[in-house]
């Protein structure tokens, strides 16, 4: 017999909201973004209706990858503040509602951690094992992630005459995790934010992570994955494992530990981001349809983490060279806004040309599709990127509260702040928080909107996902259906305005479809109805049945 009070699974109707501590409040006035500030902005959050944070890495780190390049797996970078303020963000976050979790970056470290240090001194110093070495460098060497940043992945290293993997670039050395004692670092550093208050780990680089090194016997690396999991779960029966897995949904299958459940409890939906864009440029949702459908049948504690923008390039490296193409001519024309002949360097409006009703209907879409929603800081108000910041980082820049020429990020001198703001069109002065927060009318407060309407419809983190059927390529339709009730959403990807016949057939005679997001109660005439769609519209409803008992 199954148990099915599943109520527990916070993470299914979860909105999660990602930013990097540096870049979202500067308490102290140095430049830089610290814990301090991030305190005192926890009630905007909560105000967004956001109920789980996810830190991006905020460890010791010489910051020569963003601090994906960690020194101490214990620490709190000083220029962000200390332990204290941590949890004074976690206090304050957990009085609002609000869960944290925490990148966990443990594929490799800076080569300043004192493992690696110590691993460099000589060929047999105790700490040698905890990375990956060759004497001669492995004949099948590729590029690294970073093409064109990074042309090999075996790196000399001068004093011991040896090469060191590293995976991504050569200040970050891959860590040994056949070595049974850097298996339990791992474990002890979850064990430790475990006890500091957070909910879970956003894992970063699994797939790097659990490969074997070359020629070494670890069984199935899935084996490690589900250690980690058990581990996990011992210490916190509440807590996730948000893993980044760019790979077909075949093999993402497999990282959530197949129909078992048993690995990551969430992955981000690169498959059907990718997708998006491509719907989004041909106007036309089949291959975004295409995606969702092919989508494995996963457990029911497992979950997709749905985004449309996240802290590193727009990756496209899934799609055919041509659908790539047809995507970097629509949102990236030049050149210089792609990267790594895979991705796009630039945020959602400037990309969809700052048309405030097609960035509307692609937010419409992430808090509607099947899944949990994750929000990269910014979004919200639709910032863009800074195009003179090279690389990753354009889409890195400080949050914008208000129309200063800091955005009231900082108040340090503009020269000194972590990161310029972007200036023309996207410069706080026309794009911030203070100015959105009271009109009605603004990005912000339709995606509160949008928050809020789905967090009071949990079939989409739970239901069934549907297409339905209607007469207009260039729309979908979709519906979201569990026990609690039905959902029922459409989005136009067209330009043009237009009246979709839809056909709920499977619906009873006196079902009506109420509208989410507006006034109107329509009833489903025999299962069919009428639905109008503004240019690039959309409209959320749920299919209400007398007595239901629910309010709308
Ligand atoms: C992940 C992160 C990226 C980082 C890399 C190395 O892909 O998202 O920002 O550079 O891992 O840690």
């Amino acid at each position: 017999m199954r148990i099915t009070d599943t109520s527990d699974l916070w993470w299914k109707t979860a909105v999660v909201y990602c930013l990097d501590v540096e870049t979202f409040l500067d308490d102290n006035g140095d430049g830089v973004g610290d814990f301090a500030g991030l305190a005192r902005r926890i009630d905007y959050l909560a105000d967004l209706g956001i109920t789980c944070l996810w830190l991006m890495p905020f460890y010791p780190s010489p910051d020569r990858d963003d601090g994906y390049d960690v020194t101490d797996f214990y620490g709190v970078d000083p220029r962000l503040g200390t332990h204290g303020d941590f949890v004074e963000v976690m206090r304050t976050a957990r009085d609002r509602g609000i869960r944290v979790i925490v990148d966990l970056v443990v594929n490799h470290t800076s080569d300043r951690h004192p493992w690696f240090l110590e691993a460099r001194t000589s060929v047999d110093n105790p700490y040698r094992d905890y990375y990956v070495w060759s004497k001669t460098k492995p004949k099948n060497d590729a590029p690294t992630v970073f093409p064109g940043e990074e042309s090999s992945m075996w790196e000399l290293d001068e004093k011991t005459g040896e090469y060191f993997l590293h995976s991504f670039y050569r200040h970050q050395p891959d860590v040994n995790i056949a070595n049974p004692k850097v298996r339990n670092e791992i474990a002890k550093a979850i064990g430790f934010w475990l006890q500091m208050g957070v909910s879970g780990f956003r894992v970063d680089a699994v797939p790097f992570l659990i490969e074997a090194p070359k020629d070494t016997e670890i069984g199935d690396p899935h084996e490690f994955l589900r250690d980690i999991r058990r581990f996990l779960q011992r210490r916190s029966s509440e807590a996730v494992l948000l893993g980044e897995v760019n790979l077909p949904y075949r093999q993402q299958f497999d990282y959530f530990g197949g129909a078992a459940g048993s690995e990551l409890t969430m992955q981000f939906d690169f498959i059907g981001m990718q997708s998006l864009y491509l719907s989004l440029a041909r106007r036309d949702p089949t291959a975004l349809i295409r995606a969702l459908r092919q989508r494995p049948e996963i457990a029911p504690e497992s979950q997709w983490a749905n985004f449309v923008r996240n802290h590193d390039e727009l990756t496209l490296d899934k799609l055919t060279e041509k659908q790539r193409n047809e995507v970097f001519e629509a949102f990236a024309p030049d050149e210089s806004q792609r990267i790594y002949g895979r991705g796009i360097t630039r945020r959602v409006p400037p990309m969809l040309e700052g048309d405030p009703r097609r960035i509307r209907m692609v937010y419409s879409l992430l808090f509607s599709l099947p899944g949990t929603p994750v929000l990269f800081y910014g979004e919200e108000i639709g910032m863009g990127e800074n195009a003179d910041i090279p690389g990753r980082s354009s889409v890195r820049t400080p949050m914008q509260w208000d129309a200063t020429p800091t955005g009231g990020f900082s108040s340090a001198r503009s020269s000194r702040l972590v990161a310029q703001p972007p200036g023309d069109g996207y410069a706080p002065e026309h794009v911030n928080v203070v100015a959105q927060r009271d009109d009605p009318d603004s990005l912000l407060q339709h995606v509160q909107r949008l928050i809020a309407r789905y967090r009071a419809s949990a079939e989409i983190g739970w239901g069934e996902f549907e297409v339905l059927e209607h007469d207009q390529k260039a729309v979908l339709a979709h519906s979201m259906r569990s026990d609690l009730g039905r959902f029922v959403a459409l989005h136009n990807f067209a330009e043009r305005p237009m009246n979709v016949q839809l056909r709920l057939d499977d619906e009873a005679e006196d079902a009506n479809l109420v509208d989410l997001l507006g006034p109107e109660r329509m009833p489903l005439d025999g299962g069919h109805v009428s639905v109008e769609l503004g240019a690039y519209g959309y409209r959320w409803f749920r299919v209400s049945r007398p007595g239901d008992g629910r309010l709308g």
